[in-house]
């Protein structure tokens, strides 16, 4: 399991994406969770102005060490189409005052390509240059599977066009990212117009900009399968939290049973599932102090809450005395608390409680 720091992409991409902070980590751990899981496919932007957002789909690949997934950008590199009435005052006010934004979303070719040899990604590149309605359905067969399809294009007639020649061949479980749902008006329309028109049932989900108290949403992101990109990500997350604290290899105790196991880390499957030991919850404090020496005599070194099992550690108050004098907490998060056991494997644990019943 391959843990890394997204901040620091997000960070090397920043002067060259327009996207803010919390839509570009939710980028690249979506990329990062595709990979992990297995998602096949390869990674578009349609919209991609001086490059930002591709080229962090770029860079998670790269420190992945993935080289048989491209990431493909299309756009004209000579700024947005003129918006229609559709796409509302939003969009009429931009086009009245084309230097308030980024001179129409100006960006040539040249100066973007320069900025992926700068960031070193260039060789995961796919640059096609021009506008949607022709390059879109000439390159469909060339990109062949997609992962993450990301759209960030403003206007209704531009999202249309990207909808319609590349949503069926996003994968089943794979996503589709509207940056401009929320805001701008044809955007929207379009989202529910091609939805609407071949009802499809994929949910619309969104995640407030910054926190619960903002009043602004990041984008809309839609995962093309059975599950959501919220239980994906909650997924995801742990798994890395894990990840970061307990060495590869090493068993781990899961207090609460198994059906926390759609958040459990299922990937690499196999080698987590050997490594994870399921506690389910014990009949009192003494014997779960007993039943956690168990574990730790057959091997296990840590040993992990995972919300909602935060309850263990009011109710089972002894059990909590025990870790915070035997154990060490690691990780200590709203997902997560997770305790090293190595203190009491060396020998703090009395024998006596190791074995009474
Ligand atoms: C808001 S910008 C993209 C921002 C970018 N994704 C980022 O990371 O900052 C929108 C881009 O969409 C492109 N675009 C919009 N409609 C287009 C169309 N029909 N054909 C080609 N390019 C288009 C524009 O040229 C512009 O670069």
């Amino acid at each position: 399991m391959q843990t890394m720091d997204l901040n620091e992409l997000v960070r090397a991409v920043r002067p060259f994406s327009m996207v803010d902070e919390g839509s570009l980590t939710d980028l690249a751990q979506q990329v990062h969770a595709t990979v992990l899981q297995g998602i096949p496919g390869h990674f578009v932007e349609c919209g991609v102005w001086r490059g930002g957002a591709a080229f962090l789909m770029a860079l998670v690949l790269k420190q992945l060490q993935v080289r048989d997934r491209r990431v493909w950008l299309f756009d004209s590199f000579e700024g947005l189409p003129a918006p229609q009435p559709i796409d509302g005052p939003a969009a009429a006010d931009v086009a009245a005052n084309p230097s308030r934004y980024f001179d129409n979303c100006t960006a040539s070719l040249e100066e973007v390509q320069g900025a992926a040899r700068q960031l070193g990604v260039e060789s995961y590149l796919e640059f096609v240059k021009g506008w949607f309605e022709n390059t879109l359905p000439q390159n469909k067969t060339r990109v062949g599977p997609i992962a993450i399809l990301r759209i960030d294009a403003d206007w209704y007639e531009s999202v249309s066009c990207c909808l319609g020649n590349f949503y069926d061949q996003v994968v089943s479980s794979g996503f589709v990212v509207l940056d401009d749902y929320y805001s701008y008006d044809g955007c929207a329309v379009a989202l529910h117009e091609f939805f609407g028109g071949r009802q499809i049932h994929h949910r619309l989900e969104s995640r407030p900009l910054l926190g619960e108290a903002n009043a602004h949403y990041l984008n809309v992101t839609v995962c093309k399968g059975p599950e959501t990109w919220a239980l994906m990500r909650a997924r995801y997350l742990l798994s890395q939290d894990i990840a970061s604290v307990v060495p590869a290899g090493d068993r781990f105790i899961l207090a609460g049973s198994k059906s926390l196991v759609p958040l459990i880390p299922s990937y690499p499957a196999e080698l987590l599932e050997s490594r994870i030991c399921f506690w389910s919850s014990p009949q009192s404090d003494h014997l779960a102090i007993a039943e956690l020496n168990g574990f730790r005599h057959d091997g296990a070194t840590f040993l992990a809450f995972a919300w909602p099992a935060f309850w263990w550690l009011d109710c089972y108050g002894e059990l909590a005395a025990y870790l915070r004098s035997n154990g060490l907490c690691v990780l200590e998060n709203e997902r997560l608390v997770i305790y090293a056991l190595e203190e009491s494997r060396s020998g703090a644990v009395p024998d006596d409680q190791s074995t009474s019943t």
